[in-house]
């Protein structure tokens, strides 16, 4: 029998770089995402390159009703990889965020994340085997303007999975959170930020299929905490060693630069 992978937020960018690779790797399929007709056709088009099974299911999972249609959808299936990767961003300062939209950025990348983890993990320790990567971003680190809320459900994720990994330290399930920088993705178009995705330089737009081989590389070394690439490293860096001061310093002056550019 074939192995199971649930990967959340696959109908694009990062999940969906994701599901080829487990795809590839002989893997059946559970993806999760909400525009439904894109989603159908990517699982469809992996089915057919990569000789699996997809089963493809339409939730929203910024709202409990999703999270317990998912679980509902998967409670026959054995999960031997789960990767909690659905998230979005948000384009307004803090004070203009609705009430919605807080509502729906804490549930999906903290709640959510969450509920999955612990169900999927129950199957895992009686297997003792299993892998859960867990999607955070460079925000976690480097917290900047108009990027607040989001950064923050970013850095609960990092914490929780550390947790997790010290956890299960004693069992055989693979834990890893992994921390991106800019993705040439659909996110900030779907959040309707108006960005430039340069392809070159410090803080290029870098394809998904190329943080999951960095970060699939990473899992392999055993490090738990994946931040790939250089200049996402270099970001964290920053984040980490700077004094505060200075690093306030450096984010308005980045923060107003970038602005200043997009002319808003
Ligand atoms: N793009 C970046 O620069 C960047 C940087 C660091 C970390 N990340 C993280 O990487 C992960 C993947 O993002 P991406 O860059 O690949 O962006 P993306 O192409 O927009 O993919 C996001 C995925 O999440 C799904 N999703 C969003 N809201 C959802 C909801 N309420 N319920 C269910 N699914 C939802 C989307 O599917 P539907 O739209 O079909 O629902 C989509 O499949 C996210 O966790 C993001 O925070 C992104």
């Amino acid at each position: 029998m074939k192995k199971v992978a649930l990967i959340t937020g696959a109908t694009s960018g990062l999940g969906l770089a994701y599901a080829k690779e487990y795809a590839k790797k002989g893997y059946n399929l559970i993806i999760t995402g909400r525009r439904e007709d894109k989603i159908k056709e990517n699982g469809k088009k992996i089915e057919e390159r990569y000789h699996v099974t997809v089963k493809v299911v339409i939730v929203d999972l910024a709202y409990k009703k999703g999270v317990d249609i998912l679980l509902n959808e998967m409670k026959e299936d054995e999960i031997e990889v789960l990767i909690n990767n659905a998230g979005f961003g948000l384009k307004p300062v803090f004070s203009n965020t609705t009430k919605e939209d807080i509502d729906r950025i804490m549930y999906l990348q903290m709640n959510a994340v969450v509920i999955l983890t612990r169900n999927i993990l129950n199957q895992m320790l009686v297997r003792n085997r299993g892998t859960i990567i867990n999607i955070s971003s460079d925000g976690a680190f480097a917290v900047m303007p108009r990027n607040v809320l989001y950064s923050s459900t970013k850095l609960f994720i990092l914490n929780f999975t550390e947790g997790l990994y010290l956890e299960l330290i004693d069992t055989n399930i693979k834990v890893q959170v992994v921390c991106p920088g800019f993705i040439d993705s659909d996110f900030h178009q779907s959040a309707g930020m108006n960005v430039v995705k340069k392809k070159k330089g410090f803080m290029k737009f870098v394809a998904p299929e190329k943080i999951v081989e960095m970060a699939m590389k990473d899992m392999k070394k055993g490090k738990i905490i994946s931040v790939p690439g250089v200049n996402t490293k270099i970001v964290c860096w920053i984040a980490k060693f700077l004094p505060r001061k200075l690093f306030y310093k450096f984010v308005i002056r980045f923060t107003k630069k970038r602005l200043k550019k997009l002319n808003r």
